[in-house]
């Protein structure tokens, strides 16, 4: 158990470290290769255009994510913290639901799926460096 935990800190660590280090080359985070990878995995399931999401948000591209859904364009370019991208995933969302969504039961018994703080991370500088298409 011991040598588990200490190799999991390790890890931790050692990715915290590297992020760190890009960040302080401004390494620019890209739409196409870190942002949606993540949109596709944890959100298109239901915000895809198929999909009936009474948000009216698509998320299959990022002209559609930049038309935004029922409340506006979700990102707010250079300021992640007001951008509704960012406040959906919090703990307590300005309006409805904790994305991505999972059921209360899920909740309930520990098994809801959300972005990982690495994921959150990427998302929010990417907002922060300008929500660029890149
Ligand atoms: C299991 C289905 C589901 C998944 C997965 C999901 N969503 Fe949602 N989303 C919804 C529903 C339903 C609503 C409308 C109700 C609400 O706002 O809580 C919504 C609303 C939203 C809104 C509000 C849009 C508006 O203009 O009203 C945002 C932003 C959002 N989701 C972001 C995300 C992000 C980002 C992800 C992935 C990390 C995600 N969602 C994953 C079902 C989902």
């Amino acid at each position: 158990m011991k040598i588990r935990a200490a190799s999991v800190l390790a890890v931790t660590v050692f990715v915290s470290a590297s992020l760190f280090a890009q960040n302080g080359k401004k390494q620019e985070v890209s739409f196409k290769n870190d942002v949606f990878p993540i949109i596709k995995a944890k959100c298109l399931p239901c915000h895809a255009e198929d999909n009936f999401n009474p948000s009216e948000l698509n998320m299959d591209s990022y002209d559609q994510i930049a038309a935004g859904g029922k409340h506006g364009v979700p990102f707010k370019v250079g300021k992640s913290s007001e951008s509704l991208l960012i406040q959906k995933l919090a703990e307590k969302p300005p309006f409805g639901d904790r994305m991505p969504l999972n059921s209360k039961r899920r909740i309930q018994e520990g098994k809801a799926v959300w972005l990982t703080e690495d994921e959150l991370k990427a998302v929010a500088t990417w907002i922060d460096q300008g929500a660029k298409n890149n």
